[in-house]
């Protein structure tokens, strides 16, 4: 849950260096440093690879910009069939070279024990910045065209699964050993739509990732699906789900993890907060989910402002935790 970032003093001075976020994503050497960054400090288990979900509508020819204090800004956004058809869909996934780059660099430079994660964002949360060409709060404009145009809208999807699943396969292939499917704003569909939106695809792009590589372990991100993370475990395929830090851990014990590994899932604030509140809500994460399968994770990404002796607390209690 963006373990680099600018919490980190190490990562600003390489962010300021590389000029546009974008363009450090698409430097091997700095993308690889800020990702090892956190692991040299922290030692985690695990590394995710420095890059972002956006990189799928840059290879795409859709304009990605990050501005400061707003965020990322995509254009021209897409919706009609016509800006369909101006993408460039064909061998998008080659176009991310230089991430694939940073992933041989990682898979070289990190330690056996450590596992290298890659990672896209699932076609739902990609089509909601497409197509609100900004983060939103409710994604409204996405669902209103989804609702309007559903063909057009299913053939965006279509060709989401098509380029993120070669972008997976391409990540295995330069060395990633675990994969992790971003569905950032999966809550804020319908029933219906979160089937169709939200499991499908995610669904389908398991299914292919599976056929060239049937023991690669993935883990799905539906953020905000509440109840619907039970199904969503099932129908997927995935191997884990990330809880969001709505999920009530009795839920995840006995509806999740009996067939699914649990990833999560502390309130990246009680980590910027630190202290007691800290320490007794891992404990209480660790008690009802440690007996496993879990992987101790946040429950979204981790903030700017945290105490960076925040991390480090954090990562002694975890480790010195013995279920
Ligand atoms: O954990 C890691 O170090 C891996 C890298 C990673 C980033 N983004 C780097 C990043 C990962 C896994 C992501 C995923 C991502 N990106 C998601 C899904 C997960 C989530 O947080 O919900 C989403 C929705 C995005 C899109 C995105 N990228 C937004 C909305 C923003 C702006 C928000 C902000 O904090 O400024 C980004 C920028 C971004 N991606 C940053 C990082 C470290 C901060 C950019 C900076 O200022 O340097």
């Amino acid at each position: 849950m963006r373990q680099a970032g600018r919490y980190l003093p190490e990562y600003r001075k390489v962010r300021s260096q590389a000029g546009s976020f974008l363009n450090l994503c698409y430097s091997p050497d700095l993308a690889t440093e800020v990702t090892l960054q956190p692991i040299r400090r922290f030692g985690f288990d695990a590394s995710i690879l420095f890059s972002d979900i956006l990189v799928i509508p840059d290879a795409l020819g859709q304009k990605v910009e990050f501005r400061e204090n707003i965020g990322p800004v995509l254009s021209p956004r897409i919706r009609s069939a016509d800006d369909l058809d101006r993408l460039r869909t064909d061998e998008a996934a080659d176009r991310l070279e230089p991430v694939y780059q940073t992933v041989r660099n990682l898979a070289a430079a990190l330690p056996s024990n450590v596992t290298l994660i890659g990672f896209a964002g699932a076609p739902w949360t990609v089509a909601t910045y497409m197509v609100g060409g900004e983060g939103s709060r409710d994604q409204a404009e996405t669902r209103l065209w989804a609702y309007a145009e559903p063909q057009a809208f299913e053939r965006l999807i279509n060709l989401l699964v098509e380029t993120t699943a070669a972008y997976l396969i391409r990540q295995v292939e330069a060395g990633a050993e675990v994969l992790q499917l971003f569905d950032t704003w999966a809550g804020s569909l319908p029933e219906r739509e979160f089937e169709r939106w939200c499991i499908a695809p995610i669904a389908e792009i398991v299914k292919r990732v599976r056929a060239r590589y049937p023991a690669v372990p993935i883990i799905g991100f539906p953020r905000g699906a509440g109840q619907r993370y039970a199904e969503f475990a099932q129908r997927t395929g995935v191997n884990a789900v990330s809880i969001d830090v709505t999920v009530p851990l009795h839920f995840a014990k006995t509806e999740i993890q009996p067939g699914c590994t649990v990833q999560g899932n502390l309130d990246p604030l009680l980590l910027v907060s630190g202290g007691k509140a800290m320490t007794g809500e891992v404990d209480r994460i660790l008690h009802s989910l440690g007996e496993g399968p879990f992987i101790f994770n946040l429950g979204h990404g981790i903030v700017p402002q945290t105490p960076i002796d925040h991390v480090a607390a954090l990562v002694e209690q975890v480790k010195s935790y013995r279920g």
